[in-house]
C-alpha cells in the first residue's frame, strides 16, 4: 500500500509543488490540497490548514508544505495539535527528524532549494520511521505534554 501524503503551497511556493508532484504521483498516494493554480496573493496558512489537518487526523501519514522559506509554513503548522513540522534543506534532518522526532509534516523553502534537493529532501522524509527507542520516546512524550498543557487538558 502506498503512502498516503498531503501536499500544500501558497504562492511562493507553488510552482516546485506542481514538479514535485509529477515526481511523487507514481510512488505515493497524493492528496494536493492546492494551490491549484498560481495566485501572488494567496496566504500560505489556507493551505497550511488543509495539510495540517490531514495529517492531524490521520487522513493521511505524512504532509508536506512549500511557501517561500519554508518558515511560515513551519510555524503555522505546529499550531495544529497532533503536527510535528520541521522546516529541512538538509537531507540529515529530513530523515533524523522522523527518525528521532517523529517529525510528521516537512517544510520546505522554494526560494532557498531547487527540485532536485526538494526530491532528495522529500525522499528522505517519506522513507524515514520513527525508531521507537526508549530515549526518543521519552522525549516525544514530553512534547506531548507540553502540547496538552497548552491546550489546558493536562
Ligand atoms: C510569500 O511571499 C512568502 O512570504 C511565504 O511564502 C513564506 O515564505 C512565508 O514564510
Amino acid at each position: 500500500m502506498k503512502l498516503r501524503v498531503a501536499i500544500g503551497a501558497d504562492h511562493g511556493g507553488f510552482d516546485l509543488k506542481q514538479q514535485l508532484v509529477v515526481r511523487l504521483k507514481d510512488t505515493f498516494d497524493i492528496m494536493d490540497v492546492g494551490a491549484g493554480s498560481f495566485d501572488p496573493d494567496d496566504d500560505y496558512p489556507d493551505f497550511v490548514v488543509p495539510v495540517a489537518g490531514a495529517v492531524a487526523s490521520g487522513e493521511v501519514q505524512r504532509g508536506v508544505i512549500i511557501c517561500g522559506s519554508g518558515v511560515g509554513a513551519c510555524i503555522a503548522a505546529n499550531k495544529v495539535p497532533g503536527v510535528r513540522a520541521g522546516t529541512c534543506h538538509d537531507t540529515y534532518s529530513a530523515h533524523q527528524g522522523v527518525e528521532h522526532d517523529d517529525m510528521n509534516i516537512l517544510c520546505l523553502g522554494a526560494r532557498v532549494i531547487g527540485i532536485e534537493v526538494a526530491t532528495e529532501l522529500v525522499t528522505a522524509f517519506l522513507g524515514a520511521r520513527f525508531s521507537g527507542e526508549e530515549r526518543h520516546r521519552r522525549r516525544l512524550a514530553k512534547v506531548l505534554d507540553i502540547e496538552r498543557r497548552a491546550l489546558g487538558s493536562g
